[in-house]
């Protein structure tokens, strides 16, 4: 029997994989040579490394239904974006891919046209219409394509975060008819940090990071025959566009929400004037066969 070291521990894991899936081995294989590359190179005491494990404890213990920390842990170690870029990497035509996040959750469906902002949020909130298509790389309009919206609110918490919101507040589903036109109301959105009363706020601490994200409505987007397509619209002016805590933002995503004092545009929104108007057209990659 050979005595295990530090030089021949890394083989012996190895060589004690016997993954049924190629994809598995590949996965397993890689991972067990970067952990041990990166412990070798850091050479943690004991203490250090009881900390991390106690750290990722602490991260599955803070999951539950309302709240995804590892999810968290990824978006601010810019690895949810990191995979993003690998899997989208050659669409030129088709709207620009960025992070889900933790605050995806259902929604109700609603008609086109209904405003997704109730109770005080509602109220309180600056009225704003979203509207534009849903459109295929030659501009070809999508119909029944199913729009999930969600969005913080004018304070920057999700319904979700806040027990003082109607539940399902501020997020809905719509389906586009065959002019691959929607439009929806809402509020518009507030900047928010991500949540930092959990192990990664400590982590954001203990680098020295700001929590912050810019102002967004998320849209998650499904259609036949086409790729889904996960991401957001952000407010331009945002003060925090070039320091997002979660390494999400692309310019292509960055729109004006643009005051209209319009009344009679107001009257065909049927929304309180002056509100924003923010108008994009979302565009689909066909599924590869
Ligand atoms: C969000 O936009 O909802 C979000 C994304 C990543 C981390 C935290 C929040
Ligand atoms: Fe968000």
């Amino acid at each position: 029997m050979e005595n295990l070291t530090e030089d021949n521990l890394e083989d012996a894991v190895l060589e004690r994989l016997n993954c049924e899936s190629e994809r598995d081995h590949e996965i397993l294989s890689k991972f067990i040579k970067h952990i041990h590359a990166f412990i070798k190179d850091l050479e943690p005491t004991e203490e250090e490394w009881s900390k991390a494990i106690e750290f990722l404890t602490r991260t599955g213990q803070t999951c539950n239904d309302k709240r995804q920390e590892f999810i968290l842990l990824s978006d601010v170690l810019g690895v949810s974006m990191l995979v993003d870029a690998i899997n989208h990497r050659t669409k030129k035509d088709v709207t620009e891919t960025t992070v889900t996040g933790p605050f995806h959750t259902s929604a109700m469906n609603f008609e086109m046209g209904a405003n997704i902002a109730r109770g005080e949020e509602g109220k309180r909130g600056e009225p704003t219409v979203v509207r534009g298509k849903i459109l295929d790389e030659s501009n070809k309009p999508i119909a029944n394509a199913v729009i999930d919206v969600w969005q913080s609110d004018d304070i920057g918490y999700y319904d979700i975060q806040d027990v003082n919101q109607p539940e399902m507040n501020l997020r809905g589903v719509f389906k586009t008819d065959e002019t691959g036109e929607f439009w929806f109301k809402t509020i518009k959105p507030a900047a928010y940090p991500v949540p930092t009363d959990g192990p990664v706020g400590e982590l954001l601490r203990a680098s020295g990071r700001q929590p912050m994200r810019p102002a967004h409505i998320h849209f998650w987007i499904k259609a036949d025959g086409y790729q889904q397509l996960i991401t957001h619209l952000f407010v331009e002016g945002d003060d925090h566009l070039d320091s997002d805590a979660v390494f999400g933002v692309k310019e292509s995503l960055i729109l004006d929400f643009k005051l209209n004092h319009g009344t009679e545009d107001a009257d065909q929104w049927q929304v309180g004037s002056p509100f924003y108007e923010v108008v994009y057209d979302f565009k689909l990659a066909k599924l590869e066969t």
